[in-house]
């Protein structure tokens, strides 16, 4: 078992049999327990936790659609009728038990319910564990924008049991592995390639990569819990990655990591461009990762398109755009401010370079 220090709250990695949950739950004897879940999670996940711990056979269960396309208001609301019909309290407590999708909109729901329920997260994808979980970073989309609305609220705990990554498929595999290699990039240069590595054999996640890739963006978000300054180097990748999620969301379905992982490579070239990273540097990052995950086709009006997403990206603000830029493997700024010409001719590499790819 490994503790995490994280900033107010219990962050565990191993088997929750061996782990404090069960004491956890104890604390909460009296009170009621609602476990959200989604499609895949109700299905592979549930069943395992509510026959190992007696202290939730009363607990509530109410079930989301998968997929990020239901991160949205009108699923929420329907979610605060519901606990407002099994009259829960302030004080009872919300089990976020699913990936990136249940535990933002599940931290969310419960931090909005009666101005704040208590909630913990048990991640069940590894994107889910290695990000979404942990940081207090709680939301849903507006239409394309993702995480548009939200707060940042801490659950009460989190705990991450890798059993749970046994049922994952294959792209939700894979894309946990981006924000690993994200990690590597803003802060480890050794993670990186080790994760580059692993992605050969990426079904048999070596545990260990968790714990560094988790203690990383642990000590980022303790420094600046409400992304005022250092940990906006975690956007590694996501203000390129988020407009590809978002404008490919209903004709491709990218995984928030593949998308990320393209960010990422799109804005190593962008450090380039901007006399920040080596071209050496540059080609280590575009053909590792592009190996694993694909860039997709471009045409010029998925270029406008996604640039005017660009601008209207919360990560900004007055209006310019601003952007993480790597200066070496393993080392990140951010709040660059870079030109919307600079995105138009990283967009316009990547066009072509797709052609070249084919
Ligand atoms: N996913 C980036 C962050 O938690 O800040």
């Amino acid at each position: 078992m490994k503790y995490i220090d994280a900033i107010d709250y219990k962050l565990e990695i191993g088997s929750l049999e061996e782990s404090s949950f069960s004491q956890f739950l104890e604390s909460y004897v009296n009170r009621k327990k609602v476990i959200i879940v989604d499609d895949n999670t109700h299905e592979h996940c549930l069943p395992y936790l509510i026959t190992t711990f007696q202290e939730l056979s009363d607990a509530e269960v109410i079930l989301l659609p998968e997929g990020e396309e239901n991160k949205q208001m009108s699923i929420a609301y329907s979610v605060w009728e519901a606990l407002t019909d099994y009259t829960v309290s302030r004080n009872d407590l919300v089990i976020n038990l699913g990936g990136g999708m249940i535990t933002d909109l599940g931290g969310f729901i419960a931090s909005c319910y009666k101005r704040g329920c208590d909630f913990i997260n048990i991640p069940t994808s590894l994107l889910g564990m290695v990000d979404a979980s942990i940081g207090g970073k709680t939301g849903i989309n507006l239409g394309h924008f993702k995480n548009q609305i939200g707060v940042f609220s801490n659950p009460k705990a989190v705990y991450i049991d890798p059993i749970f990554l046994t049922t994952l498929p294959d792209e939700e595999m894979k894309s946990g592995y981006a924000e690993m290699l994200k990690h590597g990039l803003i802060s480890n240069k050794n993670l990186f390639f080790e994760i580059i590595e692993q992605l050969e054999n990426y079904k048999e996640l070596d545990v260990e990569f968790l714990g560094v890739s988790l203690s990383i963006k642990n000590e980022v978000v303790k420094n600046d819990p409400l992304e005022k300054g250092l940990r906006k180097i975690l956007n590694y990748g996501h203000t390129i990655g988020h407009v590809i999620e978002g404008h490919y969301m209903e004709t491709l379905n990218l995984s928030h990591g593949h998308a990320v992982a393209i960010g990422m490579v799109m804005e190593a070239f962008l450090s380039k461009i901007e006399g920040k990273l080596s071209e050496g540097d540059y080609k280590q990052i575009e053909s590792n990762i592009l190996k694993h995950f694909k860039v997709p086709t471009f045409s010029d009006d998925d270029i406008k398109s996604m640039t005017e997403m660009l601008i209207n990206d919360k990560k900004n603000d007055s209006g310019v755009i601003k952007c993480c830029l790597l200066s070496a493997i393993g080392k990140c700024s951010f709040d660059n401010v870079i030109p919307e010409e600079r995105f138009i001719e990283t967009f316009m590499h990547f066009k072509n370079l797709q052609v070249n790819l084919n």
